[in-house]
């Protein structure tokens, strides 16, 4: 399973990099407002930035909604660097951009995906990844991981090669129930992966193993 981070934040970035088992990045244009990266110049430098940091698949989000702008769009951030995942929405338009983009030889990954039927389209269009973002519908009530479990179903039953993103990922209990699921990678906060780091037991025997060191060796 990879592990990629959710965020903008190039010091998280840097933090999830340090750790040692992160393999990549997903960022959207609320990430990116939210550290107040604006304007075209600073959004590619920083888009650079992150892929300077980590080794592996760096989304970047396309704005338009429309076949010839994710296209043009698509192109130029593809063009920035090779680590560069053209992040594309489930809409009319975005499946043909998919489509195009995977004659191409250009990586995508299918965002906004609330349901199995969407993934398929993904799937079919030849998206590299789909995100189904699963703390949204947990959010309204509707059983996210049960949306991992049917899009698992239906790519083994085809072997679509598109890997599944759990997407929208909030904390350790989705990251290891996506696990169980077998989703491919998940998406989630710094804290949703260092949160996997705790147990009481753990701090308690090395605080007993420390202190039985010390009795012995001063
Ligand atoms: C996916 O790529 C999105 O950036 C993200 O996971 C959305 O998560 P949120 O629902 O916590 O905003």
């Amino acid at each position: 399973m990879k592990f990629f981070i959710d965020t903008a934040n190039l010091e998280q970035i840097k933090e999830a990099q340090e750790l040692g088992v992160l393999d990549g990045v997903t960022t959207n244009p609320s990430l990116m407002a939210k550290e107040g990266i604006t304007g075209a110049e600073n959004i590619t430098a920083h888009y650079k930035a992150i892929c300077d940091i980590v080794d592996g698949d760096v989304s970047a989000e396309v704005i338009s909604t429309d076949f010839e702008g994710m296209v043009r769009e698509g192109e130029a951030l593809a063009a920035l660097h090779p680590q560069i995942v053209v992040k594309i929405p489930m809409i009319r338009d975005g499946v043909k951009a998919l489509k195009y983009f995977s004659d191409q030889g250009i990586k995508t990954n299918c965002t906004l995906v609330f349901s199995a039927g969407q993934a398929l389209l993904a799937a079919k269009a030849g998206a590299t990844y789909v995100s189904p973002f699963i703390g949204r519908l947990d959010d309204i009530s509707t059983d996210g991981l049960q949306l991992i479990e049917e899009i698992r179903l239906i790519y083994d039953n085809y072997d679509f090669e598109t890997e599944i993103l759990a997407a929208s990922v909030r904390h350790t209990m989705h990251v290891l129930e996506c696990a169980k699921i077998g989703a491919d990678v998940i998406t989630g906060p710094l804290s949703s992966i260092t949160g996997l780091l705790n147990h009481p037991l753990t701090d308690i025997g090395l605080e007993k193993f420390l202190a039985d060191y010390r009795k012995g060796n001063g």
